[in-house]
């Protein structure tokens, strides 16, 4: 399980994080939802330790962000950022070989390299494994980053809206993966989404973000209502149910 516990963060005097105290639980899929700027990729970064804890506390089952060690973090728990830098010349598959490092510090051996040929097939990447990604589409790209994060084979996968850019079908085809993980290898999925529908069809838990706090988390079908989209997200559009989950009419 991820504990956050009174989590605050500023920056150059603004308040962005207030008190946050969130359960991110073990296995299946939590999706972290809100409106731009509710702090989701801040509360994220601080759970991957690319932002440095101010106050609070972070664990991630056994390991206290800050006092644990990088590379025992790195073998737990991998993220796909908002925003990926992505260095030119460099070829898919050598992009995905980055997600071994933890593992094998740049020397791959034949576990590490048939992950990677498993991360490339899961996603669908072979007839593009050599290209550079200079010469890829935004959606292909964004799927190498995912398959590089996948390849890091952790416990725990968190993914900043990792379904933009992506047509519907690679969309639906990346939850469905990442539901597969879940459900069949015990990882752990948290997911920043855009899309309620997507976050509620396939998340078994939600977690909602508001103003750098927590408004509440729940089931989907618990926590999606036309109240919620009004309050959260300051719109007023109708929810369904369809096969027995909240479906927001746009
Ligand atoms: N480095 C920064 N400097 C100033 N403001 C920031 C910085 N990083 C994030 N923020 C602000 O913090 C708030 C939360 O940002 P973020 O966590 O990216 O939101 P979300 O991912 O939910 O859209 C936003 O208002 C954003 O403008
Ligand atoms: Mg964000």
């Amino acid at each position: 399980m991820i504990t956050v516990e009174n989590l605050n963060y500023s920056v150059n005097g603004t308040q962005i994080l207030h008190d946050v105290s969130v359960d991110l639980p073990k296995g299946g899929m939590t999706a972290l939802i809100g409106p731009n700027g509710a702090g989701k990729s801040t509360l994220l970064s601080h759970v991957s330790r690319l932002l440095p804890l101010q106050t609070g506390r972070v664990r991630v089952d056994d390991l206290e962000i800050g006092h644990c060690a990088s590379s025992d973090l790195a073998r737990k728990l991998a993220i796909l950022p908002q925003q990926v830098h992505f260095v030119t010349r460099l070829s898919v598959r050598e992009l995905i070989r980055f997600g071994r490092y933890p593992h094998c510090k740049g020397r791959l051996g034949p576990k590490d390299h048939a992950r990677v040929d498993a991360a490339i097939e899961a996603f669908g990447l072979e007839a593009l494994s050599d290209r550079f990604l200079d010469t890829l589409s935004g959606g292909q790209r964004h799927k190498a980053h995912v398959a590089m994060t996948y390849a890091q084979d952790t416990d725990y996968l968190l993914l900043d809206e990792p379904l933009n850019n992506l047509d519907i079908a690679a969309s639906r085809a990346l939850m469905a993966l990442l539901r597969d993980l879940a459900d069949t290898q015990n990882k752990t999925i948290v997911i920043v989404l855009h899309d309620i529908n997507f976050a509620a069809h396939y998340a078994d838990h939600l977690v909602v973000m508001k103003d750098g706090q927590i408004n509440c988390t729940g089931r989907p079908e618990d926590l999606v209502t036309t109240a919620l989209l009004r309050d959260v997200f300051g719109t007023a559009a109708n929810v369904e149910m369809v096969c027995n989950k909240p479906y927001v009419l746009p």
